[in-house]
């Protein structure tokens, strides 16, 4: 068990919380709890041992119908046709787990020993509100594909793993079991909702593996809260999200060689939520689809030079508006974009930068967070991105990077209002440092020019080092491969 062992459990049962996504100042976004751990490190016997899986007493085996070789080695010596969910010794046991999710599952555990007259308040309603990661079933692919070549450069999003993670939902029944299977096309009803009225949202994150060859997610309990936050604005089920993020984990283990070693490589890991309404109404989907899908990747900056980029800011352009949904990660705030992004690209510029209000507010880089490095007009340095007013996605790399920025101390970091005339008088002035994007494909991404009102406006990011830039990117690599212990990370 590791030393850094923490317990992680949801606060509400039943696991629908609608709040907040991030916390400002702690790792643990609001729904997480920090605990002290129930047994120390070297204690054998501790309550999280005898919970935890990878051989532990107590621990529920994988439900695991294997129909083919294990792909990559997940689950070893799992024999054909074996489809159970009671522990058993010896049988299909994945290898060493880590000690957070463990505990989380003895929480939910812990939840079926309440009293009888708890459960008689809705038995049914509970048993079918929630999936549980305990009734996985996994069914291993029989034609494993081959890994890309690591002499190759992975094209983003283009590549896909051995399995997927499937939930289906029905209102009358709610959840069925989660299941891991092989990598599949899905078979929908012509009228499906998702297809439709686009009920649809999806998450994206990144598991990343250290040169001590263990898979680490990165700050996944932030991408499970903004997820069912989405869901929540769809009128899509509820999940718990606990339940949820140890079935990705599993998932990622089953198919952890495919997480790429190289340098600034990752395994990218895509959950989508759709309705799978199977008629014509604009209404509340009665049937959904939750689905996991998993993607090596290439380093976002081949080589060591990190290229920046030129941004079109044509204020005629609006992603999101106040009252809107700029802040879920719907499927329907990005199709939209292409054609602005096409747009940037006909007048010369990579990326669109976009604005909002008569005050050209800037809101968002392409589908990453804004950051600003710079004298503020009071003389003071600071790093400033426009807060979370309704307009922009809370971003999980936005929120670590002021995470970090705040534990330094060295500057102020603040989350406001940011207009183009405020920046071209900075720029002017020669107050602006540095200008960037951040998001999980890039973490943080250089600006250099903005197209704005028929003026190329030359901004010195990579003139002032990228100082700050650089800093934040081995930060965040030394927690991402593990070079750093660090708790924004779960290991697989
Ligand atoms: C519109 C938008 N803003 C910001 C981000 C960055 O978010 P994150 O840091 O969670 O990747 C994304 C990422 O997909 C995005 O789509």
């Amino acid at each position: 068990m590791s030393g850094t062992a923490l317990v992680w459990l949801e606060q509400n049962l039943g696991g629908g919380w609608g709040g907040g996504c991030m916390s400002m100042h702690s790792p643990w976004p609001r729904g997480f709890q920090r605990m002290r751990p129930l047994a120390g490190p070297s204690s054998p016997t501790g309550a999280l041992e005898l919970r935890g899986r990878g051989g532990g007493r107590n621990r529920p085996a994988l439900g695991c119908k294997a129909s083919g070789p294990p792909a990559g080695g997940g689950v070893s010596g799992a024999g054909p046709e074996l489809l159970f969910s009671e522990p058993r010794r010896g049988r299909a046991q994945l290898p060493a787990a880590p000690t957070m999710a463990a505990a989380a599952l003895g929480q939910i555990w812990a939840r079926k020993l309440l009293p009888v007259s708890w459960l008689l308040c809705g038995p049914r309603r509970y048993a079918s509100s929630n999936f549980k990661a305990a009734d996985l079933q996994l069914e291993m692919t029989k034609e494993p594909h081959q890994k890309p070549d690591p002499s190759k450069p992975l094209v983003f999003g283009k590549t896909f793993t051995d399995h997927m993670l499937v939930v289906e939902w029905k209102e009358e029944t709610g959840w069925g079991q989660p299941r891991i299977q092989p990598f599949q096309n899905l078979t929908l009803h012509p009228a499906c909702s998702g297809l439709h009225y686009s009920m649809q949202l999806f998450e994206g994150m990144k598991a990343f593996k250290g040169s001590d060859q263990r898979v680490r997610l990165f700050r996944p309990w932030l991408n499970m809260d903004r997820m069912l936050h989405s869901a929540l604005r769809l009128c899509l089920p509820s999940f718990d999200k606990v339940e949820l993020l140890e079935c990705i984990r599993r998932l990622v283990e089953v198919d952890k060689d495919w997480v790429p070693e190289g340098k600034d490589t990752s395994l990218y890991v895509r959950p989508v939520l759709i309705g799978n309404e199977p008629s014509l109404g604009v209404t509340q989907s009665t049937q959904a689809l939750l689905f996991v899908i998993l993607c090596p990747v290439g380093a976002y900056f081949p080589g060591d030079a990190m290229d920046p980029v030129s941004l079109l800011a044509d204020p005629a352009f609006i992603r999101a508006w106040v009252g809107g949904v700029g802040d879920y990660k719907l499927g329907g705030n990005y199709g939209p974009t292409v054609l602005v992004q096409q747009e940037a690209k006909k007048r010369g510029c990579e990326q669109v930068l976009w604005l909002y209000g008569p005050d050209h507010q800037l809101t968002e880089v392409g589908t990453m967070n804004i950051f600003i490095y710079w004298t503020h007009e009071d003389g003071v340095l600071e790093l400033v991105t426009p807060s979370l007013d309704g307009v922009i996605l809370p971003g999980v790399v936005r929120q670590s990077l002021l995470d970090l920025a705040r534990t330094w101390g060295e500057f102020r970091v603040v989350e406001r209002k940011v207009t183009m005339k405020e920046l071209l008088r900075a720029l002017e002035e020669g107050r602006v440092r540095e200008v960037f994007g951040s998001g999980t494909a890039c973490q943080v991404c250089p600006v250099h020019q903005i197209l704005y009102q028929g003026k190329h406006l030359r901004i010195p990011t990579m003139e002032n080092g990228p100082e700050l830039i650089l800093r934040f990117l081995k930060e965040l690599k030394e927690i991402q491969y593990g070079t750093r212990a660090h708790d924004w990370m779960l290991p697989v």
